[in-house]
């Protein structure tokens, strides 16, 4: 495996766009490691902010908040929705308008109880991830908001694999695979994984 810092070391790590990679804030970072190490203290800080939040995670302003606390130590565009197209994701211009109504149907699956809250979390995880929102962090931030969600509906966070998740491994094997799932609308492998 490549070290390189945007090397594509498998199908399911999104390449970045030269114009993202002048948006690297530290200017000691040259290798993935640094980058992967630099996000992941990061995102122990947004875990910090979280605790004093009473904010509704089922809000779009909330969601981007979030991304912006998790990331925008790292990257300048932490928080702001990509421009850019993706192999994962909805066009660019739709993400808004795509963010907002898996929100509105999020809403309305907690208000019907139409599913379990698990299958709810992990559904609107799952629907967050496939949007692909921002232009990178989005596995990420996508599986912290299952657990808010989860948790907001008395669920425990989920523990999605107990593993490493971002450096390609069996455990993320597994984790992509039941991506693809579903993404053909068979939630049933991504909800035992993320309890797994
Ligand atoms: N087929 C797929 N369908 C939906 N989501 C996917 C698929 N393949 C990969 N992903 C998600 O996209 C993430 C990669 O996007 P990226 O923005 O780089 O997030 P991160 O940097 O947090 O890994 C993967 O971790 C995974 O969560
Ligand atoms: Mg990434």
């Amino acid at each position: 495996m490549s070290d390189d810092l945007f090397a594509e070391d498998d199908d399911a790590n999104t390449p970045l766009e030269a114009e993202e990679r002048e948006a690297l804030i530290p200017s000691y970072i040259t290798l993935r490691r640094e980058l992967n190490e630099a996000e992941q203290v990061n995102i122990a800080s947004a875990m910090k902010w979280l605790s004093s939040q009473r904010g509704d995670i089922l809000d779009e302003k909330f969601l981007r908040r979030l991304h912006k606390e998790m990331f925008g130590q790292v990257w300048k565009w932490a928080g702001d929705y990509r421009t850019t197209a993706r192999n994962i994701g909805v066009e660019a211009y739709r993400i808004g308008t795509e963010v907002v109504q898996a929100i509105d149907d999020a809403r309305y699956w907690v208000e019907n109880e139409t599913y379990s809250p698990d299958e709810i979390a992990i559904r609107f995880s799952h629907r967050l991830v496939a949007i692909h929102p921002f232009p990178n962090g989005n596995g990420r931030f996508s599986r912290l908001v299952g657990d808010l969600l989860a948790q907001k509906l008395g669920e425990a966070p989920f523990t999605w694999g107990r593993a490493n998740l971002v450096d390609p491994n069996e455990t993320r094997k597994a984790y992509v695979a039941a991506l693809k799932a579903a993404d053909n609308h068979d939630f049933d492998a991504l909800i035992a994984f993320a309890r797994s």
